[in-house]
């Protein structure tokens, strides 16, 4: 077991690598415990919950609404939660982006942590204190920073996942190794049938050196006013696929990159080599990425959060494990987009 802090100046959060239930135990409060979870966590791994008044939502993205985070607080209040009591989100992303939200919002914020439960949220989702749930097709456009103050990642959990859902988490580690550590990178590509057998070994030193990155960037930038935006490589495109095509969010990103990355050379930040051992290293993960852009691509980037004035600010790559963050108008960012489907037309008619 490891143990990753990250100090804000808006808040604290221990991440602890590795561990079980019973390392955090001791941080639980003896009573005002409210659990949230979604049906499939609790019908797993209900047995190993503390005791607490627990409160599910339905599995997968649709639950990521103002209406559930709604529903929460008010079944929080009917249950006699106070500004005292600790919400402790058990599940995975989804789980973690809902009950961070309702955790900061009720009675204007009470304490929460998380116990994260899938690749995906181990790797990313429930570190670094971002919360949020959609509005229609509009990921995450309602949220807020809330660190949680612990959040115990058990990669032994990762062994019920079902396939896509590791698949998915496989896009965000491989995003880490992208955008920070070339040998992480490198690691991942090469121990990709000891991540697909959920070897808990392979799996923590992988998911423990990803989050060091992001915790090192969330603790230079919590609040995302620039070096954080790293983190969103492969994510502007990813979230239009993700949304279009109802696809797990990792999977989304995985092809978001390959696309951020083919702008990358376009744009001659990158050479070509680079963006094929990107596209070599998703091909071999076994994640179907072949995805095409929809027709209104633009017109939905333009109303994403990273979309500002008729341009969005957009992570490039220099090479695997460089980023580069580049400001680009939107009409330049469509001139991009009909090249690459000219480009992708041309190799599927081949
Ligand atoms: N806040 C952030 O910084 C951040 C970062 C990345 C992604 N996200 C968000 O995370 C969400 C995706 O998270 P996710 O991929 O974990 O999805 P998820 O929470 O929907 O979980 C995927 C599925 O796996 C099930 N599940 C969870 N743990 C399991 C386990 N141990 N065994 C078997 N099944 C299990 C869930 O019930 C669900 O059906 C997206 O909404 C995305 O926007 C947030």
């Amino acid at each position: 077991m490891q143990s990753i802090k990250i100090n804000t100046a808006e808040g604290a959060s221990l991440l602890i690598m590795g561990g079980t239930i019973d390392d955090i135990r001791d941080k639980l409060p003896a009573s005002g415990l409210f659990l949230i979870t979604d049906t499939n966590v609790k019908r797993l791994y209900g047995s190993v919950f503390p005791p607490a008044t627990v409160l599910e939502i339905e599995p997968g993205e649709k639950s990521k609404t103002l209406e559930v985070a709604g529903d929460l607080c008010r079944q929080l209040l009917e249950a006699g939660a106070d500004r005292s009591s600790f919400i402790l989100g058990f599940g995975g992303g989804v789980v973690c982006d809902v009950a961070g939200m309702v955790a900061s919002i009720y009675m204007r914020g009470v304490r929460h942590a998380f116990v994260s439960t899938t690749l995906l949220s181990q790797v990313d989702a429930s570190i670094g204190g971002k919360t949020g749930v959609n509005l229609g097709t509009f990921k995450n456009i309602i949220g807020t920073f809330s660190q949680p103050e612990f959040v115990l990642c058990d990669h032994r959990m990762i062994a019920t996942l079902p396939e896509e859902e590791l698949q998915s988490g496989i896009g965000e580690l491989v995003k880490h190794g992208a955008i920070g550590d070339r040998n992480l990178f490198f690691d991942i590509t090469a121990s990709m049938g000891r991540i697909y057998d959920r070897d808990p070994v392979v799996l923590g030193d992988l998911i423990t050196r990803a989050v060091k990155i992001k915790a090192a960037v969330v603790r230079r930038d919590p609040l995302e006013k620039g070096p954080r935006r790293v983190l969103n490589f492969g994510h502007t495109f990813g979230h239009v696929l993700e949304t279009f095509y109802m696809i797990p969010h990792g999977v989304a990103v995985a092809r978001g990159m390959i696309i951020a990355a083919g702008l990358s050379v376009w744009k001659g930040e990158m050479p070509y080599s680079e963006l094929r051992m990107l596209e070599v290293a998703i091909a071999e993960s076994g994640m179907e990425s072949d995805y095409d852009l929809p027709a209104d691509v633009i017109n939905l980037i333009s109303r994403d959060k990273k979309s500002e004035k008729g341009s969005v600010n957009f992570v490039l790559l220099r090479s695997v494990g460089k980023t580069i963050i580049r400001r680009i108008p939107l009409k330049e960012l469509g001139a991009f987009v009909d090249y690459y489907r000219e480009r992708r037309d041309r190799s599927q008619s081949v």
